[in-house]
């Protein structure tokens, strides 16, 4: 995506400095737009788990990345699996990560020692280039249904949650992809952007992108989304996803059921745009079988904004002493769902939807 007039993706590899690994920052969003140089294995590992980048999509081709950088150093079958093993642990809920990392060790087990590190930057790079592709049909495939929402004189209004944008994939995004595909095509629309705390994805990041590239958009509480179903205020929901279930169960980040619920009482659309690396075909009963990242408390108990003086400040938000629980993803059954985007088209949120774009997997 451009940013002031640069393109720019949220994970690549210079030219001129082909080893190391270029992502942008998004602990420094939205105040300041920095790019990480990231050498070792360690980095790598470090910003998954801390959220310098985060999104189901562009973990997946960090860690494949990072492997790259482990390699670097040890490029023996112990080590790598070891490595591999190790990035894998940084975040437990979005299956992507585990999927790149899968793809790149069956690339590269069948690899000698010597030629592991070329190959391996091939595949990251073939990972990163795909899921970029990928995303950019999750916006065709969306699109129609934002043109379906047009009315004479009046713009299509799309709720989001969190950031499914581009910072959240390698290009593009899911969720946000249909959105830039119909306001290029110069469709009348406006996004309601839920704030997503406790670390504020939406109002961080999701309309810093939105911002960026002209995309008219509010910000709301995350609390505001069913009075304005209610009041016919939300024509469709769009959301990403970090895990989808066979049978259409989707993990995404917390609060996201919450809106599905609203939704349904207000005959609101709701729709998951991911790409097919975020489904894990080995789950059936989400609920029951996704993992649930448990995040440390502080991220609900403080907050970190720009004081007045252009500093960045983190203060603490909630009385002294009150603990508090950080659930990071919460999942909506597939019942909820009006349906899923991925790169092959729409489906219901089913075993049989998925299995008829996905017909390989039966
Ligand atoms: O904890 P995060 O910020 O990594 O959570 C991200 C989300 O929940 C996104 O909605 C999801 O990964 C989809 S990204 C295209």
């Amino acid at each position: 995506m451009k940013i002031d007039g640069r393109d720019y993706r949220s994970v690549w590899v210079d030219a001129d400095d082909h080893w190391s690994v270029h992502i942008l920052d998004q602990t420094k969003l939205p105040w300041s737009l920095e790019v990480l140089r990231l050498t070792t294995r360690d980095a790598a590992a470090h910003a998954i788990r801390s959220m310098q980048t985060r999104g189901a999509p562009v973990i997946g081709a960090v860690a494949a990345y990072g492997l790259c950088l482990a390699l670097r150093e040890d490029a023996s079958t112990e080590a790598m699996e070891r490595d591999a093993d190790l990035l894998n642990a940084t975040r437990p809920t979005a299956i992507n990560l585990r999927w790149a990392l899968d793809r790149m060790l069956t690339r590269l087990r069948n690899t000698p020692a010597s030629e592991r590190v070329a190959v391996a930057y091939h595949e990251a790079a073939l990972i990163a280039d795909e899921d970029a592709a990928q995303n950019a049909a999750i916006g065709r495939h969306g699109l129609p249904l934002i043109e379906a929402a047009v009315r004479p004189g009046r713009r299509v209004n799309v709720l989001t949650h969190c950031n499914a944008g581009w910072l959240a994939t390698v290009d593009w995004g899911t969720a946000l992809s249909p959105i830039y595909t119909a306001f290029n095509a110069g469709i009348d629309l406006h996004v309601w952007v839920d704030e997503t705390r406790p670390r504020n994805q939406g109002a961080a990041l999701t309309a810093w992108e939105l911002g960026k590239h002209g995309v008219p958009h509010t910000v709301v509480a995350d609390n505001a989304g069913g009075h304005l179903m209610q009041h016919g205020e939300v024509d469709l929901v769009i959301v990403g996803a970090d895990r989808v279930t066979r049978t259409g169960d989707a993990a995404n980040k917390i609060g996201t059921y919450l809106k599905a619920l609203a939704a349904r009482d207000n005959n609101v659309p709701f729709w998951v745009a991911m790409p097919s690396t975020t489904i894990d075909w080995t789950v059936s009963d989400g609920v029951a079988e996704i993992p649930i990242e448990e995040r440390s408390e502080t991220e609900v108990t403080e907050m970190t904004g720009r004081m007045a003086d252009g500093t960045i400040a983190t203060m603490r938000v909630i009385s002294a002493g009150s603990p508090a629980a950080n659930p990071a993803f919460d999942v909506t059954p597939a019942r909820l769902l009006t349906g899923l985007i991925t790169e092959r088209g729409r489906c219901p949120a089913s075993a049989e939807g998925l299995l008829g774009l996905f017909p390989e997997r039966r």
